[in-house]
């Protein structure tokens, strides 16, 4: 409890910490799921068997014998940035993760730091801080506590006064869409439990408990089944609990300060779809914050990444510059605090990296966003090679008489291509065998995992695929992304990586000039951010009103979070 109370004491604002023995949500783990074990134990098994083996002789055995001699370099290379595995890491990310979870639980947890070069940036000592008050709370309120028992007593008689505590409010994140949308959304809405001091659960939907393994110590995330809300999954726009329709309906009243407690619904339902209207976007103004801290139940539905939104609101804005001081890690931190890969999830992605990317003194991501629907685009291909030859990502090419010239320095470049497409990666792959490199000073090797040609959304392995290929991407140490893409926002944050990004053409057979920028900022883009001053209460262009975030590079109406170093 030391921890805690230290704790209690930085973090002021908040009320102290309570003891208390957290038995019951550990039981609950193990028995509200009997099947859950026998698979753990399974996983458990099959990891146990063939991780070491991988780590071991992962680059010998497994990796075609034409690499064998690369292989070799780095293995002599003790000290350098080839050493693999490397010989110190921080596994707790500089007090990012908390100790003592189960390590055959989830092996990713402790693991990932040995797979990154880039160690990423510190934490703030208040934001490790403030993660451990947040486990304490998760531990207190969670699932299988007496609290959360009451909470639920409190949501069926849909009076917001009585049995439940003051303590423990609740935060519900509806899971849908893709897998980066999935993982935005949900680090978004746990920036909003941290700020307002919310229990964060998720819906267990889309297998949000087969990707990722739990991320609060002694208790689960995941909202158990038996929520009274049955249909809280189907909310949208026109529920009636909305927070806009409550307003409109004159259920609440956002600008009378301090509503008694009684006088509030039990639950309302936040509405931050892409179609949000104005009405729903008034959740980014402090007013309707000062009504909503007071609510217990709060379900939330959203695609993206709305972190940059809440820094238009006073109150947020001063806690999170103080819990990032680099305000682009955002994204960065809590999203290698809370997306640790599942056992399974890992061992792709670990199997992979040892047999196509450990071995290479440089690693290029290059992410392709194409649909299954679009034709393979020579324009993009070119826009791709562009790009990467023009900011010395990939070696130029040969031309006119060649001479077979091994460098001395020669240095490998290993190249992992994600998209739903194969063409791009195996013209890429051909282009780099079939010619010399302009100064023979690197042997490239092209690689793609998966390529599944249409995205299934909720199909089981299409997303497990998908999330290994958002890792892989996330290891490398340079980092090519699309305009638009989740998928990219994802990889770029959990890497640490300012990425190029290849524009949007406005005519899909020209390639744009230029074809790609450095991002200005790690964090995720806002797509559909509000319009709208809250102080002034008109329409206003919030990539103007706060030096914190601004446009995106990708997106011209988006938000993002500008990198302290840029700020004015
Ligand atoms: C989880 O349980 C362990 C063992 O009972 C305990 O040492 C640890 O403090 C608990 N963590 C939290 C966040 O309560
Ligand atoms: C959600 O909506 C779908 C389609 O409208 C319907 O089939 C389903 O029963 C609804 N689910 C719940 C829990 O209400
Ligand atoms: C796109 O560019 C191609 C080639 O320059 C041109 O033929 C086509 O008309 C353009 N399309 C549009 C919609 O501008």
């Amino acid at each position: 409890m030391r921890q805690l109370e230290v704790a209690a004491a930085v973090v002021g604002d908040e009320a102290p910490a309570r003891k208390q023995k957290h038995t019951v949500a550990g039981r609950l783990l193990d028995t509200r799921r009997p099947w859950r074990r026998v698979i753990k134990a399974v996983l458990t098994a099959f990891v146990l068997i063939v991780t070491p083996t991988v780590i071991l002789f992962g680059s010998r055995a497994s990796a075609p014998p034409i690499w064998i001699s690369a292989a070799n370099v780095f293995r002599r290379g003790g000290g350098s940035a080839l050493e693999w595995p490397a010989r110190s890491y921080d596994k707790l990310l500089n007090g990012l993760l908390a100790d003592g979870f189960d390590k055959e639980s989830c092996y990713s947890r402790y693991q990932s730091a040995m797979y990154r070069r880039n160690a990423g940036r510190k934490p703030s000592v208040y934001l490790v801080t403030k993660l451990r008050r947040q486990e304490a709370l998760q531990n207190r309120c969670g699932p299988g506590t007496v609290a959360y028992s009451n909470a639920l007593e409190q949501l069926k008689s849909g009076k917001s006064s009585g049995i439940g505590s003051q303590e423990c409010k609740y935060l519900v994140s509806i899971s849908y869409q893709g897998v980066g949308n999935r993982i935005l959304a949900t680090a978004s809405a746990f920036m909003y439990a941290l700020l307002t001091n919310r229990v964060l659960l998720v819906d267990p939907s889309n297998e949000m408990g087969e990707l990722f393994c739990e991320p609060f110590p002694n208790t689960t995330w995941l909202l158990p089944p038996e929520f009274p809300l049955t249909s809280y999954t189907n909310f949208s726009h026109d529920t009636a609990q909305s927070y806009s329709n409550m307003l409109r309906n004159k259920v609440l009243k956002a600008d009378v300060d301090d509503v008694p407690a009684a006088q509030l619904p039990v639950f309302t339902y936040i509405h931050l779809h892409h179609d949000a209207t104005q009405d729903d976007n008034l959740f980014f103004c402090d007013e309707d914050q000062r009504l909503l801290r007071n609510i217990p139940w709060l379900v939330m539905r959203t695609d993206s990444y709305i972190v940059p939104g809440l820094f238009l609101d006073m109150g947020f804005r001063e806690k999170l510059t103080r819990l990032f001081p680099e305000l682009d890690t955002v994204f960065h931190h809590l999203g290698r605090y809370l997306f640790h890969p599942s056992n399974h999830v890992w061992g792709l992605i670990t199997r992979y990296y040892d047999a196509y990317l450990a071995w290479a003194q440089q690693r290029v991501g290059i992410q392709v966003r194409v649909f299954g629907s679009e034709s393979n685009s020579p324009a993009l291909l070119e826009q791709i090679t562009m790009c990467t030859q023009k900011h010395g990502l990939l070696p130029e090419l040969h031309t006119g008489v060649e001479s077979i010239v091994r460098a001395a320095n020669q240095k490998s470049k290993a190249v992992l291509v994600t998209s739903l497409k194969s063409w791009y990666s195996e013209k890429l792959k051909s282009m780099y065998w079939e010619h010399a490199v302009a100064t023979g000073e690197a042997a490239v090797s092209v690689n793609q995992p998966s390529h599944e040609e249409f995205q299934h959304y909720g199909a089981k392995s299409h997303d497990t695929k998908a999330w290994a290929e958002i890792y892989l991407l996330s290891l490398t140490d340079t980092l090519v992304t699309t305009a638009w893409s989740t998928f990219g926002y994802v990889a770029q944050g959990l890497g640490g990586m300012r990425p190029w990004v290849l524009y949007k053409p406005e005519n899909n057979s020209v390639v744009p000039d230029p074809p790609c920028g450095q991002d200005f900022s790690l964090d995720p883009c806002f797509h559909q951010p509000p319009f709208y001053d809250c102080r002034l209460k008109h329409w206003a262009d919030t990539g103007k009103v706060v030096p914190q975030v601004k446009h995106c590079i990708d997106r011209a109406w988006g938000l993002k979070l500008v990198s302290t170093s840029t700020q004015k």
